[in-house]
Order: C-alpha cells, then sequence, then structure tokens
C-alpha cells in the first residue's frame, strides 16, 4: 500500500506547505491553511487518459505551425456564443462560476438541448437524472444526441467518454469530482486542482471543449483556488440578483476574445431567455415626465446600451449629507458632485444624493458621466429632461465634456430606440456620418445646463 502523505494547503490561493501555517506567504490570507491528504508522488501515474501524454514534444517553427482560423464551433446560443467571443474553440476550457441558484445548470443544460446538431455529455454530480429530465421538460427544447450522466469520479467520466466521443463536455460541477489519485475528500484544494488538470489535459489532447460549473464564495471569487482561473482559457461569471429576472454573463478572462462583451438574459418559467435588444428592457417607458432621470448612451464591450440613471438629491437630514450609488463608482460620483459645486455654484455639499442605474447593472464606461450630472441636476431643480434626450460623454475635473470612444455606433442606437437629441462633446464631432438624430455638440457642463434647462 502507498504510504499517505499529507500536506497544508491554502484555501484561498492553493498555496502549498509541509507545516500548518497561519499567514499564507503567498496570497497573505491569515488562517487559511488546512491539512489534506495526498499520495506520495512516486506512486503517482499519470491520471486521466492515454499514455499520450507521456510523449515528450519537440519544438517547431511557429510559422510551420499549421491552424485553422475559423474553426470555432457555433453555438446556437447567441449570447453565450459572443461572450465567448463568437463560439467555442475546440479543446478549450471554460469555467463558468455564479451564486447558487442563479441558473448556471439550467443555461448549460439549455446549452446541451439546443445543440442538437451535436453530441453532448453532461455530466451532474449535483442533481439525479429524473431531477435533469424534468428541468429539460420545464425548458422545451430537445437535443436527441444529449447525454446525461450522473457520476463524480473522473477516472468513470473519462471511461464514458471514450465510448461515447461527445462534441462538448459540461460538468456541473467541478466541486462535486473527485479523482482515484488523490485522498482528500470531494470540494478540497488538492481534489478540485487535480481533477481540473485532468479535464485540462482531456480538453487539449482530444480537442472537445469542456464547461466547468464553479460555485463561488460568500465574497464573490470561485470557490476553489485561484490556480483554477489560471489553468482554464475562459472565465465566465453569471451575474443578477435572485429577486430580479435579469441575469448577466461576463467574461473575467478570455483566451479567445474580448473580456469585457456582455451577455443578458432573462430567467422565466421555462427557461432562460436570451435577450437581444437590452436597451429596451433598461430603459422604464413611462408617460408622465418625472425629474431626476436621465438617460446615457454607454458601451458594454462592443455593444451599445441605452441606460437609466436615476437620481434623488434632497436636503441633508442629518449633519452630514448622505452619498450613496448603486451600479456606479462611489468615489467618482463625489468627483463629479465636486465638479458641480465648484465649476457651475450649485450648492450639492449640503444635500443628501443617491444614485441609481436601473436594471441591476454596473457601469464603468466614463461615457456615462455627463446623464449622472444631469439626473443630480435635474432632480436638486426638479426640472424633468424630456425623454427624448440622451448623454454619452465624459466630464473632466475642470467641468469640461471630454470625447468618449465610439460615438458613432452610440448614436446610431439612440436613433434607432427613438431619441431626437443627443449631447456629446464637441471633440468627437470630427468625422461624424450625418445622422437624423439632433446633435448637441457642447463642450463645458454650463453649455449643457443652458442647453438642457434654458
Ligand atoms: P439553477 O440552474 O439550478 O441554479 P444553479 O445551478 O446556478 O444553482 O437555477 C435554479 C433557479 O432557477 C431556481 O430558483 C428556479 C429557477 N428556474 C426558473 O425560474 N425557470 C426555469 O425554467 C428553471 C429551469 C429554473
Ligand atoms: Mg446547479
Amino acid at each position: 500500500m502507498a504510504k499517505t502523505k499529507s500536506a497544508f494547503f491554502c484555501q484561498s490561493c492553493g498555496a502549498q506547505s509541509a507545516k500548518w501555517i497561519g499567514n499564507c506567504p503567498s496570497c497573505n490570507e491569515w488562517n487559511t491553511y488546512v491539512e489534506e491528504i495526498i499520495q506520495g508522488e512516486g506512486d503517482k501515474k499519470t491520471p486521466g487518459i492515454s499514455a499520450k501524454s507521456q510523449r515528450a514534444n519537440t519544438p517547431h517553427l511557429i510559422n510551420e505551425i499549421t491552424f485553422s482560423s475559423e474553426n470555432r464551433i457555433e453555438i446556437q446560443d447567441k449570447e453565450l456564443a459572443r461572450v465567448l467571443g463568437g463560439g467555442l474553440v475546440p479543446g478549450s476550457i471554460v469555467l463558468f462560476g455564479g451564486e447558487p441558484g442563479i441558473g448556471k445548470s439550467t443555461l448549460m443544460l439549455q446549452l446541451a438541448l439546443k445543440e442538437n446538431k451535436l453530441k453532448v455529455l453532461y455530466v451532474s454530480g449535483e442533481e439525479s437524472e429524473q431531477q435533469i429530465r424534468m428541468r429539460a421538460e420545464r425548458i422545451g427544447y430537445s437535443n436527441p444526441n444529449c447525454y446525461i450522466l450522473t457520476e463524480t469520479s473522473t477516472q468513470n467520466i473519462f471511461k464514458q467518454i471514450e465510448t461515447l466521443e461527445p462534441n462538448i463536455l459540461i460538468i456541473d460541477s467541478i466541486q462535486t469530482l473527485h479523482t482515484a489519485y488523490i485522498d482528500s475528500s470531494p470540494g478540497s484544494i488538492s481534489q478540485i486542482r487535480e481533477c481540473a488538470s485532468e479535464l485540462l489535459r482531456f480538453a487539449k489532447e482530444s480537442s472537445i471543449p469542456v464547461f466547468l460549473v464553479g460555485h463561488i464564495t460568500k465574497d464573490g471569487n470561485l470557490a476553489g483556488p485561484k490556480i483554477l482561473e489560471h489553468m482554464v482559457d475562459t472565465v465566465l461569471q453569471f451575474e443578477g440578483d435572485r429577486n430580479h429576472v435579469y441575469r448577466l454573463l461576463r467574461s473575467q478572462k478570455n483566451r479567445f476574445g474580448s473580456t469585457n462583451e456582455l451577455g443578458i438574459y432573462e430567467m422565466q418559467g421555462s427557461g432562460l431567455r436570451e435577450v437581444n435588444n437590452p436597451s429596451e428592457i433598461l430603459i422604464t417607458t413611462r408617460d408622465e415626465q418625472l425629474s431626476g432621470i436621465a438617460i446615457s448612451a454607454t458601451l458594454e464591450g462592443v455593444r451599445p446600451l441605452l441606460i437609466e440613471t436615476q437620481a434623488l438629491v434632497s436636503s441633508a437630514a442629518y449633519g452630514t449629507p448622505q452619498r450613496s450609488s448603486t451600479g456606479f463608482d462611489l468615489r467618482r460620483l463625489s468627483m463629479l458632485l465636486a465638479v458641480l459645486e465648484k465649476r457651475c455654484g450649485f450648492k450639492l455639499g449640503i444635500k443628501d444624493v443617491f444614485l441609481n442605474i436601473a436594471g441591476g447593472l454596473r457601469v464603468d464606461d466614463p461615457a456615462i458621466d455627463l446623464g449622472v450630472v444631469c439626473a443630480i441636476l435635474s432632480s436638486s431643480e426638479d426640472i424633468a429632461i424630456s425623454p427624448k434626450v440622451c448623454f454619452a460623454a465624459e466630464v473632466g475635473l475642470s467641468g469640461e465634456i471630454r470625447p468618449v470612444t465610439r460615438v458613432d455606433q452610440r448614436i446610431l442606437e439612440a436613433e434607432k430606440l427613438g431619441f431626437e437629441e443627443i449631447f456629446i462633446s464637441k471633440y468627437n464631432l470630427k468625422g461624424l456620418p450625418k445622422a437624423g438624430i439632433k446633435i448637441h455638440a457642447v463642450s463645458k457642463v454650463e453649455d449643457v445646463f443652458e442647453q438642457l434647462f434654458g
């Protein structure tokens, strides 16, 4: 029998140590070391499949390496395909994280059921076959080539794969897997790491794309060591409030595409529906005009989105005025308030200011600045902004209106959605194609207010 050997692993970063230590030298976290049983290195056979991985590779000249640029696997789910960078890359390994109950299993099963030209193997360690079947009934798609396997041992999974030869493999979830080569319990750092590396080897050798569903911890990080994120090609995150119907799919890392793409889904009784025109859901249609609302034309990745900003400015009830913001950086809000105070003479220092980005989104695009500023002033002065007006510009520290990237796309989207006027920076005017929407080119915050409120 092999001699059992144990080591201590940091549960936060996966660093290994021979003895217990209180403060992890690699990630600086406290009290994260836990003892796990590992097997003696000498007994460790190469797990996973085949002896192929044992073969030594030889170097090749980069120009002699053959590749085909357009060999991505097309997938039916357009939102997912876009976030992945335009389809699934063969042999890629995608880590898909999200809070419990957000809809990870639903999205993965939906993917398996929609790809009716491909053979998909959905491995579940969390739910029974009956449960998955029931969910499939709810979703309503059907794929004659979708196989369900309830299994948690990687060796057994590889055995099944050899006979089945699927085109896509989905593992739900990586925390439930265990490999026979390591003795510690499923979900521990060393198991997660070893199972993931077996799957990684499998994906690279077989060119089968693999989706790994991963849990996230209370503080929003992917459970398991950071090393998991380093190993995989793509890290996707499924976000949203469980009490809201909208779910956002973001990529945090992508070796095959941009990371600033955004996918939007709506959770319905029959699974997740792709939201192809998000601007329509992000802007509330209302009959009466209300003060404190401004619409900004922002970009999420390459996707133009019109987003509603709501502000409420009221006299401070206590000595220290409150500033609160949802979906927008609080420090940036303070900066914009300071600009308004200093450059435009609005006395906001004695007011409470609340800001909210509608739809539960978080916006980092600086082009939302002008919309934020206008929403605040609209609320402060109690004058409504016409719902046909939108904004796309950054505000500088001296109150200057700065240009933003890809303004033509923003204008086009605003025009498409029926807006009649847009405020942009005057430095953005150069080379702008003619648009059917009235463009206000402004250079200072004061000009905007003059044109807006007269
Ligand atoms: P699930 O995919 O099980 O979440 P995860 O795998 O991320 O833990 O999603 C479960 C939630 O989704 C559950 O609360 C019910 C809801 N849901 C719907 O609203 N409609 C549906 O069609 C399905 C399948 C689930
Ligand atoms: Mg699940």
